[in-house]
């Protein structure tokens, strides 16, 4: 096993009001905290839409909960006549730690490409937040280049250029499995996991690719995440439509008691 924590991050996507988001925070933290969950062995975090993020910070703070908080999506600008855009500064303002970029929504729906997704991630290490980039192929592009390809290619693309290059974290999501009930075999997730970390120790460093999480995800459930993160290569998963269930969130988060580790 690596020293790498494992994350588990719930991606509520375009899903619940922040009155919601404040009935479901809560009961995760007291579902977790009914089984003494290990915040320090297994990190959690939740993603939620923008305009839960003040509410939800503002329970964590006020209850000292320990999940952690991410955005959705960060604008490449700093500030100024950006219209609907939300500065990496505001995020920070709000304890905001990590940050979704190049979600394959985000690049299927909004056009962003490898040039727009290198300059979020840019947008992330000046404000000292973490980008989690998210990187996988289409089926067309599974059945004509394997798993690894357009995901080595993509996070390639987001490393290039960075003056500094703060702490990331790479979620493979393979497109075909996402709210699609299909899942990567966790021999495919590992593999691709192993090229990333690869990837990522020649474009950066040795250090960094140990240090680095790289996690998996594509309709994660409690009932199959025991098989993804056995592998020492997958260092946690990143949720969608599991993440808004309490009990399969917080089944997932302690996907511990599944592994023998
Ligand atoms: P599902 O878990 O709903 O397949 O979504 C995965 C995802 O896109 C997380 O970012």
């Amino acid at each position: 096993m690596s020293d790498r924590k494992p994350l588990i991050a719930g991606n509520w996507k375009m899903n619940l009001d922040h009155q919601q988001a404040i009935a479901l925070v809560q009961k995760i933290a007291w579902t977790l905290k009914d089984v003494d969950h290990d915040y320090e062995k297994v990190e959690v975090a939740v993603f939620p839409p923008f305009t839960d993020l003040r509410t939800v910070q503002t329970l964590l703070d006020a209850d000292k909960l320990q999940l952690r908080l991410g955005a959705q999506d960060v604008s490449k600008h700093e500030s100024g006549a950006y219209t609907g855009e939300v500065a990496g500064a505001f995020l920070k303002k709000l304890n905001v730690e990590y940050v979704l970029i190049g979600h394959s929504e985000r690049r299927q729906h909004h056009n962003e490409d490898d040039e727009l997704v290198r300059d979020k991630v840019a947008a992330c290490f000046k404000n000292k937040l973490v980008p989690v980039i998210c990187v996988g192929e289409t089926l067309e592009e599974l059945e004509a280049e394997g798993a690894a390809a357009v995901p080595v290619r993509q996070l390639t693309k987001a490393l290039e250029g960075h003056k500094d290059i703060g702490d990331f974290v790479v979620a493979y999501e393979p497109v075909w499995a996402i709210g699609t009930g299909k899942v990567a075999t966790s021999e495919q997730a590992a593999e691709v996991a192993k090229k990333l970390r690869q990837t990522i120790g020649e474009l950066v460093s040795a250090e960094t690719a140990e240090q680095t999480r790289i996690l998996y995800g594509g309709s994660v459930k409690s009932a199959n995440v025991a098989g993804f993160l056995a592998s020492p290569e997958v260092d946690g998963v990143l949720v969608g439509g599991a993440s808004l269930v309490v009990d399969e969130f917080t089944g997932i988060c302690r996907f511990q008691k599944h592994v023998s580790l």
